[in-house]
């Protein structure tokens, strides 16, 4: 319920007491006439106004969302115990007697506390009914309570501690000064049996001589905390099980808490609950210490500095302001961006986070931040920061067989991939992205391979030019018939090849005695050949059918409108490499979701295989 009502602000509605529906109606008329008369209208007039709004708002309420009772057995009984409460409350409250100005009223709050030295991770938000400053120059925020009995003065309600802290650290922000007291001005709604005597009492708590208060709010704000970070927590009901004050006291001292207690008795030199408790009752009006670290440390979120952060405290801090509680984990730096590792509260909904991207760029100050939620395999929350200065990974070793370097992971690991098993390597990216410069690092471990043939086409006819006549290099070709022939060539052979498969009864290439080379077609720029039908043909049939007579395709382009990445090619494609985009959409076309919008260029990229994507920086071989 605190998720639902506190931090997502939603309301549910359930009927109604008749002095529910009075209190509301009463408070939004009490609104107006503060209002009115701070805007310094005559009193009548305030009044006259304040009374129109009230009522608005009763007639608003239909009789199925009232359960009537005692103190109101139909609506013009209630109409009439309404009244009774609005005339008798403003009569009876006397604002000009000692109230020099009103200073706030019903104003909705919202501010970010420190408290020794740490700023609370969730932002206090609340209202104050009003705010004045009076005679004696003391701030005092006043509360209208339209109740069936006065509090007691004596005992301790939870309630009211947790109402007038809020309160307190809420009208200081917003003041910068602070208050003196929070009065709970109380109008009783049912008439008193002897008429003569007051319907309105006023009922003062003193911040300064309240500890209490205090305590409670911490071991409250604490529990609460944590159990929004999924922790245990036991957030007692305080009307329930106990009388107040001993259960207040024994949940400020941790009572329940069996290590704890036992250091609190050690203490205050006492063996049981009862002794433990009276000494406590015994010293709680006294000046507390609280407020004074209180009072050294507050800052409001107005002047709450983000610059001082560390990068991980102003994304939990950011994400807090949006009542997500995040608990950071680890951090890992890689040569282009550190990946910052939190651990998500329970019940948090993942697409939330992700609309967060754009407020912790700015808080961060860096753009293209990279949000993994979850991050692979774990339940971790991940963001991926750029660098302020990026380092490039050094050549990475050889390793036997088909098994090509095809990057570097964050970590500095390098990733391998058997090519074989692309089948075939979709690459992609805008303009400088780095997609030649990765296909030249493929071709240059493919060279080395024995046994291997390599078709190179280059529609730009720069990008491949200086491996012509290399080795295993069987074919290079930039002129586009050229290419088109040549590849109607490479159908033929895998036409062949399937021939030769037959015949030898066999499935594939591996399965295959005789002599097959596998053959690996680099296509630089795939776009630029899409005018023509043979070639687009041929392309396609090798995609379909080339794997088993071990022929691989690597087909680069910087578009990626689906027009040209097609159907087809996408299921044949399913191995993407997936350079810098310049768009969410773009990204999309290739792997189904956004993030290669937010690459850096250069050879970073994003790897799609069956096992999922993994960020990678390609080699400058
Ligand atoms: N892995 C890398 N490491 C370091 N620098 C790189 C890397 N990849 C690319 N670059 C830098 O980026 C430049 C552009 O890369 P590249 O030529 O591969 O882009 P491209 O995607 O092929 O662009 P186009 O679509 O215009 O052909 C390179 O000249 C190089 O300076
Ligand atoms: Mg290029």
């Amino acid at each position: 319920m605190f998720r639902v009502g506190y931090l997502n602000g939603d309301r549910i509605d359930t009927t109604y007491s008749p002095s529910n529906v009075i209190g509301k109606c009463c408070h939004e008329g009490l609104k107006k006439y503060f209002e009115k008369t701070q805007e310094g209208i005559e009193e009548g007039e305030a009044i006259k106004k304040a009374y129109e709004i009230a009522k608005m708002h009763l007639d608003s309420h239909s009789d199925n969302l009232i359960g009537y009772n005692t103190i109101a057995s139909n609506r013009s009984k209630l109409e009439e115990r309404f009244a009774f409460c609005f005339f008798g409350y403003i009569k009876d409250f006397g604002y000009k007697n000692n109230i020099k100005e009103i200073l706030l009223v019903e104003k909705m709050l919202e501010h970010k506390i420190k408290v020794d030295g740490k700023l609370l991770p969730i932002p206090l938000k609340g209202s104050a009914d009003l705010v004045t400053r009076d005679k004696d120059n003391k701030i005092r925020i006043r509360d209208h309570k339209f109740v069936k009995n006065f509090s007691n003065p004596e005992s301790i309600d939870a309630g009211k501690l947790m109402q007038g802290v809020f309160n307190f650290f809420l009208v200081w922000a917003e003041l910068k000064e602070q208050p003196y007291s929070i009065v709970f001005e109380e109008f009783k709604v049912t008439q008193n049996r002897d008429k003569g005597s007051s319907q309105f009492k006023e009922f003062e708590i003193v911040f300064s001589e309240n500890s209490l208060m205090f305590d409670f709010f911490y071991r409250f704000y604490d529990d609460i905390t944590n159990a929004l970070l999924g922790k245990q927590a036991y957030i007692p009901n305080f009307y329930g099980i106990y009388d107040r004050e001993v259960s207040i006291l024994s949940y400020i001292y941790k009572l329940d808490i069996v290590k704890e207690r036992e250091k609190q008795f050690k203490k205050a030199k006492v063996d049981n609950v009862t002794d433990f408790l009276k000494k406590k009752i015994q010293k709680r009006g006294a000046m507390l210490k609280y407020l004074e670290s209180v009072s050294k440390n507050f800052v409001s979120g107005k002047t709450l500095n983000y610059k001082d952060m560390t990068i991980q405290d102003k994304i939990k801090f950011k994400l807090a302001e949006h009542g997500i509680g995040l608990e950071f984990d680890s951090m890992v730096v890689g040569g282009s961006v550190t990946l910052y590792r939190y651990e998500p509260s329970i019940g948090l909904k993942m697409s939330r986070i992700e609309s967060f991207v754009k407020d912790i760029e700015q808080v961060v100050e860096t753009s293209g931040i990279r949000i993994l939620a979850p991050i692979k395999d774990s339940g971790l929350i991940g963001f991926e920061i750029p660098n302020k200065q990026r380092t490039f990974p050094d050549s990475p070793p050889r390793n036997a067989g088909f098994e090509l370097a095809i990057g570097a992971t964050i970590m500095g690991d390098t990733k391998y991939y058997d090519i074989r098993t692309a089948p075939h390597l979709l690459v992609s990216g805008s303009s400088g992205s780095g997609k030649s410069v990765f296909l030249n690092s493929l071709i240059k471990q493919l060279m080395q391979i024995d046994n291997v043939d390599i078709h190179l086409f280059d529609p730009k006819q720069v990008e491949m030019s200086q491996f012509e006549g290399g080795n295993n290099v069987v074919d290079y070709q930039y002129n586009h018939d050229s290419i088109q022939s040549s590849l109607m060539n490479l159908v033929e052979v895998m036409n062949n090849r399937y021939s030769e498969l037959r015949k030898s009864k066999t499935r594939n290439i591996e399965e295959f005695s005789g002599e097959m080379k596998y053959k690996f077609v680099v296509i630089d720029e795939f776009a630029d050949l899409m005018a023509g039908e043979n070639t687009l043909n041929a392309i396609q049939l090798l995609a379909q059918k080339g794997r088993a007579c071990g022929i691989h395709i690597i087909l680069a382009t910087q578009r990626a409108s689906t027009k040209i990445i097609s159907g087809d090619i996408k299921v044949n494609f399913p191995t993407r490499a997936v350079f810098k985009m310049a768009k969410a959409v773009d990204s999309r076309v290739m792997l189904d979701e956004g993030g290669a919008e937010k690459l850096l260029g250069k050879g970073d990229m994003l790897f799609l295989t069956s096992e999922g994507i993994e960020r990678l920086q390609g080699f400058n071989l």
